[in-house]
């Protein structure tokens, strides 16, 4: 090999860590906003032993608000951004919420059969697709799925949705899909 050649490989190699450290590091986080929280925890409606995600946790402010609000469930959340998972982490263990637990991890990489209810404040078209095929292969019969703003289409089983209600022009939704139930 010569000496461009290595130059040129080595600048190759470089581009693609930068890149993939920059997705890493900075995946788009927009928080849900903390005037919907009251909402969020009544519309949840955990049980207790319930076991609940929130993909992709951001600073974790819906996790602990529901970790406070159902001490019996189990609260997980997931966030991939190395800075958010720490903040989130630090946040979490200054709750002193025993059933919290804030996971580095990758939405796609955990297994969500053991989930009852799980949270998602989605970004685009594409990744709700995905999400909507985790949930349909994994997700057990009845589970529900928490939506922030996004909506998914053509859902087989029961959807409610809810208002939230910050100021007069506030239209923000909140969708609950429910798995179906399993057949007789
Ligand atoms: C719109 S923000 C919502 C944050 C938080 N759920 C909230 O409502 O305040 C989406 C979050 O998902 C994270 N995220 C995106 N893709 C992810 C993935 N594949 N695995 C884990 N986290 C992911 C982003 O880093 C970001 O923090």
């Amino acid at each position: 090999m010569t000496l461009e050649q290595i130059i040129w490989l080595s600048l190759f190699i470089l581009t693609v860590v930068t890149l993939v450290s920059f997705f890493w590091v900075f995946a788009p986080y927009f928080p849900t906003r903390k005037g919907h929280l009251a909402l969020i925890q009544k519309v949840a409606q955990l049980k207790a032993g319930d076991t609940f995600y929130e993909l992709g946790c951001g600073d974790a402010r819906v996790s602990i608000a529901l970790a406070k609000a159902y001490p019996e469930a189990q609260i997980i959340g997931l966030e991939m951004a190395g800075p958010l998972f720490f903040w989130a982490w630090i946040k979490a263990k200054l709750s002193r919420q025993k059933n919290l637990t804030i996971k580095w991890k990758n939405i796609f990489w955990q297994n969500l059969s053991d989930a009852d209810s799980v949270y998602i404040f989605g970004m685009t078209e594409s990744l709700n697709k995905k999400l909507k095929e985790k949930f349909l292969a994994e997700l057990k019969p009845e589970a529900r799925i928490i939506s922030y703003v996004f909506t998914m289409k053509e859902w087989p089983g029961k959807t409610e949705t809810f208002k939230g209600k910050l100021s007069g022009k506030d239209q923000t939704k909140i969708t609950i899909y429910t798995l179906p139930a399993p057949p007789n």
